[in-house]
């Protein structure tokens, strides 16, 4: 059976999302797992575009070093050259130019001739070459350029050196059959196309990514860029849960197979919506809380006689525990090691004697612990461990009276410092509070509060975005007090916002 490489743009692409912002040690955090769940090729990040994408590179380079580690580049000289330096240390190096052939973007966007960005793909990818032996060109806006256009600019770039050429649906315009049509074109009409591996980059504008791709690794597409949970530019990117579950659910009809091991999907997936920020809807394919959820009677009773009745996945295949052992106050330490182990965490001694005192905090306020409130807890934990201002004491009163807040924090230079503020709410009087003593402007631009588990003794997981000088910070928090998870998902954005101006963070990505 042909394998399809799994190409992950999750730290490109997906973080490209607005509000996307992720540290550097996030993005490490996340390629580890990409890692761990078998992708081909990760690209890491767009190195020009930033300090902070550049350090990243370099320190993925350095520590991943099983699959290719690819770096983005436009067809400029100055851009490839960054794009070698982020990766040169990689133990799999791939340089990834692009530039956009469609006519729309030649006449308003690069104001060049067809002419001119062919020869610039030649000499660009020329340049890329002298580098490195692998080589990824993408001609951006593919869909929307005339397909003849496309057949010179992918050979010329193969004729380069590319060995990966990619046929991005860049503004997520293009159906299942016109796109399959496009690369079968590719595939025959392209004289040197052999020497190469065709790759699909889909955009969900129209909420197609998933069905273009499919349908062009019907047709020969061997490599398929796609991000964790969909993330990505405006409406995302292909979905690589729903690519790489349909290729193996439906291996009858694609005959083919990628190398991913699908049982840290549900896993990774967990740790990209903690890290960004972005909720997983609950119909999700593959990952969503309902995707294995059997509402109705007549559902439930089929599953119950033979899951195959109404599930043509196993929840077990993607990752999904299988449930639950609930644990409670009585539970021991050893019983909630192994059911961390179970959730697919391993914990230094440290942080799990941090996460079983905050498991027994919980177990005291709320029965029953459901393998959803481990999860909170292990990143709530997790949030914690780089803090700049920590959260101490916190006291709000509301209601019909004027709403105020008192909060003690321990400032980085070990002090305690005390404030207190009125509001219009608890919530608008503690996060002025906090403001008297961090001092840092910023507008909070979205709060959401969700229950991680049913029942009035749930857990609250508040997530929260503010803005400063033009860039979003993500916060989370979560307790069984919403009030105190909605502080600590605010102290969690302001330090990423404090962390991330000091000189060696990484900022979001400008490109
Ligand atoms: O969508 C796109 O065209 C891209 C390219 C940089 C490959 O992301
Ligand atoms: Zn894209």
């Amino acid at each position: 059976m042909d394998k399809v490489v799994i190409f992950d743009t999750t730290l490109r692409d997906g973080e490209q999302a607005a509000g996307g912002t992720l540290n550097i040690q996030e993005k490490l955090q996340i390629a580890r797992q990409l890692d761990n769940l078998g992708i081909d090729v990760m690209e890491a990040g767009f190195p020009a575009s930033s300090p902070g994408d550049m350090e990243a590179v370099k320190l993925i380079s350095k520590e991943v070093r099983r699959p290719v580690i690819c770096g983005l580049c436009r067809a400029h000289p100055d851009d490839i050259d960054a794009a070698w330096e982020g990766i040169k240390n990689a133990a799999h190096p791939r340089i990834h130019v692009f530039l956009s052939s469609s006519d729309i973007h030649l006449l308003y966007a690069l104001k060049k001739s067809r002419e001119e960005i062919l020869g610039m793909s030649r000499e660009m990818v020329k340049r890329a070459k002298s580098y490195c032996e692998d080589i990824e060109f993408s001609p951006m806006d593919a869909t929307r350029t005339e397909p003849s256009y496309i057949y010179k600019i992918v050979e010329a770039a193969i004729d380069a050196g590319a060995t990966t050429v990619n046929i991005p649906d860049t503004v997520g315009y293009t159906v299942p059959g016109e796109y399959a049509a496009l690369i079968a074109g590719i595939i025959k009409n392209v004289p040197n196309i052999k020497k190469a591996i065709v790759s699909v980059h889909c955009h969900n504008d129209l909420g197609l990514a998933v069905a273009n791709s499919l349908a062009a690794i019907n047709v020969g597409a061997r490599q398929v860029e796609c991000t964790m949970n969909g993330i990505g530019e405006r409406a995302g990117n292909a979905s690589m849960e729903e690519i790489v579950m349909a290729l193996k659910t439906r291996k009858d009809f694609y005959n083919v197979t990628t190398n991913i091991d699908t049982k840290q999907i549900y896993k990774t997936s967990r740790l990209v919506s903690e890290l960004t920020g972005f909720s997983v809807q609950p119909n999700k394919a593959v990952v969503g809380a309902n995707a294995f959820r059997h509402e109705s009677g007549i559902h439930q009773d089929g599953v119950i006689k033979m899951p195959i009745t109404f599930e043509i996945m196993d929840p077990k295949d993607v990752g999904i525990p299988a449930s639950s052992l609930v644990l409670g106050k009585l539970s021991g330490r050893h019983a909630f090691r192994e059911r961390l182990a179970e959730l697919g965490y391993s914990l230094g001694d440290d942080d799990l004697m941090r996460a079983f005192n905050a498991f027994k905090e919980t177990a005291d306020k709320k029965k029953d612990v459901t393998d959803r409130d481990i999860e909170s807890l292990v990143a709530e934990q997790q949030r914690t461990v780089s803090e700049v201002y920590h959260l101490d004491k916190l006291q709000v009163t509301c209601g019909a009276g004027i709403p105020t807040a008192a909060v003690s924090l321990t400032a980085p230079d070990g002090r305690t410092v005390a404030d207190a503020a009125l509001g219009t709410g608890p919530v608008d009087a503690l996060y002025k509070a906090i403001n008297r003593i961090v001092g840092v402007p910023n507008k909070l631009t979205e709060f959401s509060v969700n229950s991680v588990t049913e029942g009035i003794d749930a857990i609250g997981e508040v997530l929260i975005r503010i803005e400063s000088e033009g860039v979003t910070y993500t916060g989370r928090g979560a307790d069984t007090d919403v009030i105190l998870a909605g502080a600590k998902a605010y102290m969690n954005a302001l330090n990423r916002l404090l962390s991330a101006r000091k000189p060696s963070a990484s900022v979001k990505s400008n490109h």
